[in-house]
């Protein structure tokens, strides 16, 4: 095992960490690897590996940053753990190069002062953690709005990092507004005809098995008309334009 205390290579560049790790990364992935940007969206196809890159990133910022805390949100806690489940068996993989204080199912705490924690997505669990290095938000376009307005604040005196990962889920909520109208983002849209891993041959078969929609949401990144949607958001809009006179109750 390399002493990555030591390794300054590791220390400088996420996508040699990566490749530490045993993992090769895309080219999105080296691109998400080397950004320095602290606001980040990713909007990726299912198996994409944005909860792989997300736990990747979190780890390194524990281990080279002494006293950083990191926490995992999703929306269900199962969903959550599971991004923290990647980062510990990463932890593990390196030979836990950073003994650990605590290593515990939902938090690891190592000797550095860095703490990597998951949390369920309910807003009253979220309240209370300050100083947030980084915010990692899984499945983001399912995280109720609410939730997403209490946790911003958690990053205003430190500074701290953010990261939403997803596929989309319908034009509304707060990742469909960052993506398509916020500010200040670094933004990654990744397709699974990109995805090395995913091959043409299982494509075909899952465009012939699910609904169109459902197959342009999970694997080409759109943002679908909600299910229980009566109008299309189009059609809303048009109605709604100032440039057509309505037809009763005009001035
Ligand atoms: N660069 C890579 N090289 C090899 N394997 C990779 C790479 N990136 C991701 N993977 C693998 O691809 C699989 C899917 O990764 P991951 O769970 O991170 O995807 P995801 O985009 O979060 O998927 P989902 O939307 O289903 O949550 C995992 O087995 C992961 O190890
Ligand atoms: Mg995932």
């Amino acid at each position: 095992m390399v002493a990555l205390r030591d390794d300054l290579r590791l220390a400088l560049d996420r996508a040699e960490f990566a490749r530490a790790l045993g993992l090769e990364p895309d080219p999105w992935q080296e691109r998400l690897l080397r950004s320095a940007s602290d606001r980040v969206l990713l909007n990726c196809c299912r198996q994409s590996g944005k909860s792989t890159m997300s736990g990747i990133i979190a780890l390194h910022r524990a281990l080279y940053h002494p006293r950083s805390l990191i926490l995992c949100l999703a929306p269900a806690l199962r969903q959550s753990q599971e991004l923290f489940g990647k980062v510990l068996g990463f932890y593990r993989d390196l030979g836990r190069p950073i003994p650990a204080q605590a290593e515990r199912k939902l938090s690891l705490e190592l000797e550095n002062g860095s703490r990597i924690v998951t949390l369920p997505g309910t807003d009253k669990t979220v309240r209370g953690f300050s100083d947030v290095a980084l915010l990692i938000v899984d499945e983001a376009s399912r995280v109720a709005d609410e939730l997403y307005f209490a946790i911003r604040p958690m990053l205003a005196v430190s500074g701290g990092g953010l990261i939403m990962l997803t596929t989309p889920y319908g034009k509304r909520g707060m990742f469909y507004e960052e993506w398509t109208g916020g500010r200040g983002w670094e933004s990654y849209e990744v397709k699974a005809e990109e995805c090395p891993r995913i091959s043409p041959e299982f494509l075909e078969e899952e465009r012939g098995a699910l609904p169109s929609w459902v197959y342009r949401q999970e694997y080409e990144c759109s943002f679908e008309e909600t299910e229980d949607q009566v109008f299309t958001t189009e059609m809303v809009e048009r109605a709604v334009t100032p440039e057509v006179a309505p037809l009763f109750g005009g001035a």
